[in-house]
């Protein structure tokens, strides 16, 4: 079932100026219950100002947004509804502190939804160890932490809600390879324990590759390819013209194929690419 559908939205930055920038051109996409979704594509395609309309947080020149099978704009209740339920954390984690400590910052998105004293209590200590920071933390001010500290406590807000659907925008960028492991292994925490869907982008195809089940390519505004991480993954020519990282086996195949080796370039892990080589000199082949 989905749990959100966009339906040909078109976005554009700017509108009437000579700075009119097209951000997403038609994309239709289905975001369904429980799943891990990659979003990626280049710098520039359109990732965050996608993930801003699954709340409602930009509204779309045309075009629908569905939660829960209901337009988000059709009363006041269905937004509201959608922003309580669908937890977006910033490409950039310093957008969304404020308050004077991590403890209220935390508590906002709770408070809002008028849970009780002491819910609101739970889910601020829950969440900030959830994300691997101590109850030390709650008193700081957030302006006073690092860059990834930061990031963490954005996304301890965003969890308090406990949202059906966590967006992450980039919750790896700027992190330790320490970090950056314990974020990808909350993002499959979190989708196991709750059975919540979690969205969010990556530029770094095998952190892609570890947790989502599925990915959705965007290009200049408009989706590009989707499907399970082999069926996209597989398409290694197609992604490289699309301007992305690919995988570094994918690579090192595209060089061969050039070179006049052609062994396919559907490979992406090292043991397919060993598969492929022996198959290829079992066959008396070209390698
Ligand atoms: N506030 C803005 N005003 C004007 N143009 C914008 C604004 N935000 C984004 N754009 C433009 O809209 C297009 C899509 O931007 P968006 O931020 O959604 O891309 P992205 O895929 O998230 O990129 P990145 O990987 O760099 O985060 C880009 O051309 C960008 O320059
Ligand atoms: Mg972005």
């Amino acid at each position: 079932m989905s749990v959100i559908s966009v339906k040909n939205l078109i976005y554009g930055y700017s509108k009437g100026t000579p700075f009119e920038k097209g951000a997403l051109k038609g994309v239709s996409v289905d975001f369904r219950q429980g799943e891990i979704v990659a979003l990626i594509g280049h710098t520039g395609s359109g990732k965050s100002t996608l993930l801003q309309h699954l709340n409602g947080l930009l509204k779309p020149d045309s075009g629908d947004v569905l939660f829960e099978g209901k337009s988000i704009y059709e009363s006041k209740k269905s937004l509201r509804d959608c922003r309580f339920n669908v937890g977006l954390c910033f490409q950039y984690p310093e957008q969304q502190l404020f308050e004077s400590t991590v403890y209220k910052d935390i508590a906002f998105g709770p408070t809002n939804m008028k849970l009780s004293d002491d819910e609101i209590k739970k889910r601020v200590y829950d969440s900030i160890k959830y994300v691997g920071l101590s109850a030390d933390y709650l008193e700081k001010s957030p302006f006073d932490l690092s860059g990834g500290e930061k990031r963490r406590v954005a996304i301890a807000g965003v969890i308090a809600m406990e949202p059906k659907v966590l967006i992450l925008d980039e919750p790896t960028a700027g992190l330790d390879p320490l970090g950056k492991n314990n974020l990808l292994k909350l993002i499959k925490d979190y989708n196991e324990k709750t059975g919540n869907t979690v969205i969010f982008v990556s530029h770094n195809m095998d952190d892609v590759a570890a947790v989502a089940h599925r990915v959705i390519v965007l290009s200049d505004g408009e989706l590009a390819l989707q499907g399970t991480v082999d069926e996209v993954y597989s398409q290694g020519e197609k992604l490289a013209g699309l301007g992305l990282d690919v995988p570094e086996i994918t690579s090192v195949f595209i060089e061969l194929k050039k070179a006049g080796f052609d062994l396919g370039d559907t490979e992406y892990t090292i043991n397919g690419a060993k598969e492929a080589i022996i198959a290829s000199l079992m066959k008396g082949g070209a390698v």
